[in-house]
């Protein structure tokens, strides 16, 4: 039997790519090993969306190369958003690749994989588009209890900074009836947890109906029965709409949770980075969600050093984090990414004025952070439980329904169980909790 060892970089969507190569490879007779030494096959699933990411992989991917000298027919694969942009050029740089396949093409990984062994040569193959759904492939997923579910792949909004549009392509959805009847399917199985996944899944469905249907898709997902938890990702901020946060509020089965990327507070930004919103449309959304959603979590990106961003212009981010108090947020200094609009803007702002603005970006979240979970401490909560924790594996982790990552000490049993837990400690980044009979 032949075995594969696969890494995955990069968002949630590469975490769904990544089940559906693993899908692929069972169906093809591969067995996953947990090591990349001991693998006939090595797959990266990449990203790009930050310099960064592209250094991390190509870093990786270099260090294969002693591997390869010393097992010629060890077969390197790099697939995901990184192959896609920068394609067959990866081969100069790491002649030890045999197989680069981009974003569009998944589901022909193993004739890819075929091809590079029988012949001997590399095999290179990126499209231009999507022709079906990786959503539609086979999954070989990571948890029986948990699904994604990508409602829509590629993106439509260009935001200026970004480069998710070229490697992933123009926003296409899948039909409703095609991913309700894939929620039942997974149902079947016992899959109690859903995320719906998308570029900006409130604009889901515009491509289909002229119009955006995303509210309807959540209202059906949610009638199917056995679907305890039904979260989604990402949401914009410019579609996101009150009806949907009215269905959350109505159905127990949605998750109190919204991924609500800010990325800056000062309205010139947003217009240069093409949000196409403003810190006061954000301001009213973030109230309203908590007004009708009670337990609540709000999470967000932001950006710091924008081309042309002025100190100014970075206090008024700060304000709209300390009015929000983000339960998390993911913070990012913008690298510029070769084929965006933004990449051509004169940027005279200094390296160290950048990371003096993450970092005290950073503070300040991470104070609203642990102070929003410190008001948490004595609640009662239902926790799922995922697994161990990476760090202390006697410790078991979980997450409330609102997403909060919460530590907890118990029985393995509780794996895969809703707990009910009193809060203890708090943390920036999680809380401590103990579970109550
Ligand atoms: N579709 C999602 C996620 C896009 S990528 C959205 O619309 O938000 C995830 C995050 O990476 C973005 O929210 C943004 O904060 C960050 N990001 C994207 N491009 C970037 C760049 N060029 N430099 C720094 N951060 C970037
Ligand atoms: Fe990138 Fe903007 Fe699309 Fe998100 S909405 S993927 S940030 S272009
Ligand atoms: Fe995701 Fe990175 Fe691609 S954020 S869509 S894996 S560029």
């Amino acid at each position: 039997m032949k075995s594969y060892a696969l890494k995955t970089f990069g968002c949630q969507m590469n975490k769904d790519d990544s089940e559906r190569i693993a899908g692929l490879l069972a169906a093809d007779g591969y067995l996953e090993v947990p090591e990349l030494a001991d693998a006939d096959v090595i797959i990266f699933n990449t990203c790009c969306v930050r310099q960064t990411a592209d250094d991390r992989a190509y870093g990786q991917l270099s260090a294969l190369k002693q591997l390869k000298a010393d097992r010629p027919e060890l077969l390197i694969a790099i697939g995901g958003c990184l192959a896609q942009k920068d394609g067959e050029a990866i081969l100069k740089t790491h002649p030890h690749v045999d197989v680069i396949f981009g974003t569009h093409n998944v589901a022909h990984l193993p004739a890819l994989l075929a091809k590079a062994a029988l012949s001997g040569a590399p095999a290179c193959e990126v499209l231009e588009g999507t022709t079906e759904f990786a959503g539609d492939l086979p999954a070989e997923r990571r948890h029986d209890w948990h699904a994604w579910l990508p409602i829509t792949v590629g993106c439509d909004n260009f935001c200026s900074y970004c480069i998710v549009p070229q490697v992933r392509g123009r926003e296409k959805s899948r039909t409703i009836d095609d991913l309700e009847n894939a929620a039942r399917a997974l149902a079947a199985e016992g899959v109690e947890e859903i995320t719906l996944l998308g570029q900006n899944v409130n604009s889901y469905g515009r491509d289909l109906f002229g119009k955006p249907a995303f509210t309807e898709l959540l209202a059906r997902i949610s009638n199917v029965a056995g679907l305890k938890r039904i979260r989604f990702t990402t949401s914009h901020p410019k579609d996101l709409m009150a009806e949907t946060i009215d269905l959350m509020a109505a159905r127990d089965n949605l998750c109190p949770h919204i991924h609500l990327p800010l990325q800056a507070g000062s309205d010139r930004v947003l217009a240069m980075m093409r949000r196409r919103y403003t810190a006061a449309h954000y301001l009213g959304l973030a109230r309203m969600i908590r007004e009708r959603l009670p337990d609540v979590a709000i999470t967000t990106d932001i950006m710091v050093g924008f081309p042309g961003e002025t100190a100014e212009d970075f206090e008024q981010t700060l304000s709209v984090v300390e009015e929000v108090r983000f339960d998390l947020a993911y913070t990012f200094i913008y690298s510029p990414r070769p084929g965006t609009a933004a990449a051509d803007y004169d940027d005279p702002v200094p390296k160290e004025e950048k990371s003096r603005w993450f970092s005290r970006l950073t503070e300040v979240q991470n104070q609203a952070s642990l102070e929003r979970h410190q008001e948490l401490i004595g609640e009662r909560f239902d926790v799922f439980v995922e697994g161990h924790s990476k760090k202390e594996r006697n410790r078991l982790v979980g997450r409330t329904a609102s997403n909060r990552l919460v530590h907890l000490d118990g029985p393995d049993e509780q794996i895969g169980r809703t707990v009910p837990v009193v809060f203890t400690e708090a943390f920036s980044w999680f809380l401590i909790g103990k579970g109550q009979q």
